[in-house]
């Protein structure tokens, strides 16, 4: 159903398409021998252009579990890319060795031009501000394994919502569901973009409100998604270091939400929320992090056609 397709945007694949990859990942949790040596022989490109330990460990262990291979960079300055190749010139190379390309790269629009120089699957691990669509996946299959289902959510996004790319992804991904609320909650400078609400939350119909005040909502969540204020987009030091710390969450802070709210966050973390929520048994960011490679390894096995 999949085979051979890019993933570059979280609205790429259908509800249809996004409901098969939860179930075959509700199927690898179940049975971790699943798919093991589905994609025997096959090797994906890991090119990260920007730092990562998540979306790059998680996506060459996926590929590993399947008894794959991986080859690549960590590191823009250890590839050619540092003498001044094109990013064009590097797909067009790379794909001729592989099966599946996955890239990081800190410009917008990076993903879709890699796309139109590829013969076989590209998938967007973080092009700069813009869109993460493999962290959708992970948030989405973490709702969904957590909560049962995605409609009729009320979900607090919180922190830097202007450069955080996995809340624009994941926006635009629940802008398809029904009945879900979206709250933004953030400074005035780090607000959610305009085209956003005006493109797809508005064209959608999808009901979202915007606050600065988390106290004022938290009682109101059933899924609070925490974010990381997004130090490498900031062109000034100082207005980061007056924004870093406008919220940090702490077990005081959680005492009006509800019973069964899920905390998530896509990580890293760096002070927006206290370690001492990380006992609090609401508290879902590290499983986050695990279903992302399970869900790695569901996206690979697709779109490589192997399951
Ligand atoms: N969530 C995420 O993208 O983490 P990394 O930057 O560590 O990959």
């Amino acid at each position: 159903m999949l085979k051979g397709r890019h993933l570059i945007a979280p609205c790429d694949f259908s509800i249809d398409e996004m409901e098969y990859l939860f179930d075959l990942t509700k199927r690898i949790i179940s049975d971790k021998n699943y798919l093991r040596q589905a994609a025997n022989g096959k090797i994906m490109a890991s090119l990260f252009f920007e730092p990562s330990t998540r979306t790059r460990l998680s996506f060459e262990a996926a590929m590993m579990r399947l008894g794959g291979n991986v080859l690549g960079f960590a590191d823009a300055q250890s590839s050619s890319t540092s003498k001044g190749e094109s990013l064009a010139d590097t797909i067009t190379v790379v794909q001729s060795y592989v099966d599946l390309l996955v890239m990081r790269n800190p410009k917008e629009g990076s993903a879709l031009l890699a796309s139109r120089y590829s013969q076989i699957p590209v998938i967007n691990a973080g092009d700069g501000g813009h869109h993460h669509p493999t962290q959708t996946l992970t948030d989405l299959v973490t709702i969904r394994e957590l909560r049962g289902k995605i409609d009729g959510i009320t979900i607090g996004f919180c922190g830097d919502l202007k450069f955080g790319r996995t809340v624009h992804s994941l926006t635009e991904a629940l802008s398809r569901y029904a009945n879900v609320n979206l709250v933004f909650i953030s400074p005035s400078e780090l607000t959610i973009p305009t085209y956003i609400k005006r493109d797809i939350l508005k064209k959608s119909n999808t009901q979202f409100i915007e606050t600065e005040r988390l106290e004022k909502v938290t009682g109101d969540l059933d899924v609070l998604y925490m974010t990381r204020v997004q130090r490498e987009r900031f062109l000034n030091e100082e207005e980061y270091l007056r924004l870093k710390d406008f919220y940090i969450l702490t077990p005081e802070k959680l005492k009006a939400a509800k019973d069964d709210l899920i905390i998530m966050h896509p990580l890293p973390r760096v002070n927006e929320i206290s370690i001492k929520v990380d006992s609090d048994k609401r508290a879902a960011y590290f499983k986050q992090a695990e279903y992302g490679m399970y869900i790695r390894m569901a996206l690979i096995a697709a779109l490589l056609g192997v399951v």
